[in-house]
């Protein structure tokens, strides 16, 4: 894949020399194309806008949660998917409408319930009747009512080319359809005057690169909400969708146009709808990684290099599992570049290590790059969704800055931690 490339032979990120950004900011260092972001948001509501149907895509800040990443999903109109006190805490900081947050979790404590009822969020999406239990008697106790989703596993799993048809459900989300537990969860909150059921939630994987997956999961859908509307006299107002949309992380994915997954989306629900005569619901979707993934370029700085003849040659750069835990734990794959070095040939295979004391500890195996010498600088892309968010100590390593660019310009939204921030919360054992 071409990237953007100066006069100089040095890779842009909108627009920006990446080794003007390494000098300011030090390495690693995470930078974020704003417009792309801004992008990649538009195509998911103008898409919907198009096709003249009521919905809400609401970021799923699991992929990226910051003040300013939340700034900038609120000013592209977005809805928010939390999934806990932080996450909403930082929605908070970042000014955005509680009314527009919806609450995910499969073990949400009494705080976390407490804090989305005291704000004001725009829905808590039930996972499980133990929640339920607690949120009645929260809802009882404050005299308050809420509006909620009711979280459904349609048995349909999926993740990328796969999908799993599992006829006894099988996961920690959700209430399942197939054994009576999701009926039985509406009939909970039908009689109940302080939770108002907008409508059914469903999330049937992540990184998914077709839209089979969706469909299946929208008919299983309409296949209970036809009996439970017999039954119950339910009619659902909305139905979500969850995320999961794919992105390309190297040249063998293959992911659809975000507008594709939209319409596909929004054909089947309407046709559901219309052959069994429901009015159409409010179609949500929650993509994070889809908003934010290709969005992000990790910078690195090369250290140590490691030939064995006839074996493999380790580069190793200065950061790892600590800024992006992906390949460890997932076995994800990257593409990068040398970013100095853009315009000259590549002549060698060469595999990207990280600083973990982890053979683990790998970022890229077997990539063609450039004459590379200690003190270049590496970038890894598509590294916006699921880095920052995922980043640990392990080691000690302080975590690495966030900088976002846009329009020629270039700040910094998460300050690099200090070796100081590493200790501050320890104390010091006095009873020895
Ligand atoms: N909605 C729900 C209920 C979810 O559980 C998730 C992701 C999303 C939306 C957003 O999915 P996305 O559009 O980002 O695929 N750490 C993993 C991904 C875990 C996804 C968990 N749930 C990774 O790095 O690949």
């Amino acid at each position: 894949m071409r990237r953007p490339t100066n006069e100089r032979g040095h890779l842009t990120i909108g627009g920006i020399d990446a080794t003007v950004l390494a000098d300011t900011y030090g390495t690693p260092l995470y930078v974020y194309d704003v417009e792309k972001i801004r992008e990649n948001a538009r195509s998911f509501v103008r898409t919907f806008e198009a096709l003249d149907v009521k919905a809400q895509v609401a970021y799923a800040s699991k992929a990226f949660s910051s003040i300013a990443m939340l700034q900038v999903a609120k000013e592209e109109g977005l809805s928010l998917d939390v999934v806990s006190q932080g996450e909403m805490y930082t929605a908070i900081e970042a000014d955005f409408p509680p009314e527009k947050m919806h609450l995910h979790g499969n073990n949400k404590s009494v705080e976390e319930l407490e804090m989305a009822i005291d704000m004001g969020i725009g829905c808590i999406v039930v996972d499980n009747f133990y929640e339920l239990d607690l949120l009645e008697a929260l809802l009882k106790e404050k005299e308050k009512r809420i509006d909620v989703l009711l979280r459904v596993t349609p048995g349909i799993e999926a993740h990328t080319h796969d999908y799993i048809l599992t006829g006894q459900e099988d996961s920690k989300f959700g209430f399942d359809l197939s054994n009576g537990q999701a009926e039985a969860a509406l009939k909970q909150l039908l009689h109940h005057d302080q939770i108002l059921l907008k409508g059914l939630h469903c999330h049937i994987g992540s990184q998914i690169f077709e839209t089979d997956g969706f469909i299946m999961a929208v008919r299983k859908l309409f296949d209970a909400l036809e009996g439970w509307r017999d039954e119950h006299g339910f009619i659902p107002e909305v139905m979500n969708l969850g995320g999961g949309f794919g992105i390309r992380y190297t040249s063998e994915d293959e992911p659809l146009p975000l507008n594709m997954y939209v319409n596909e989306l929004v054909k089947e629900v309407k046709r559901q709808a219309y052959d069994r005569d429901f009015e159409l619901p409010e179609i949500w979707i929650e993509p994070g990684r889809s908003i934010v993934g290709d969005a992000g370029v990790t910078l690195y700085s090369v250290g140590s290099i490691k030939r064995i003849p006839d074996v493999r040659t380790y580069i190793a750069v200065n950061g790892g599992m600590t800024d992006n835990l992906r390949p460890a734990l997932y076995n994800a794959k990257y593409a990068a570049a040398v970013a100095n070095r853009m315009n000259e040939p590549l002549c060698e295979t060469v595999s990207i290590a990280g600083k973990c004391c982890e053979s683990g500890d790998m970022l890229i195996w077997d990539l063609e790059v450039p004459e590379i010498q200690s003190g270049d600088l590496l970038a890894t892309f598509s590294t916006g969704a699921y880095g920052y968010s995922m980043a640990n100590h392990y080691n000690r390593f302080p975590k690495a800055a966030v900088v976002f660019v846009e329009n020629g310009e270039h700040q910094l939204v998460i300050q690099r931690e200090s070796y100081q921030d590493t200790t501050r919360f320890d104390l010091p054992y006095t009873r020895g």
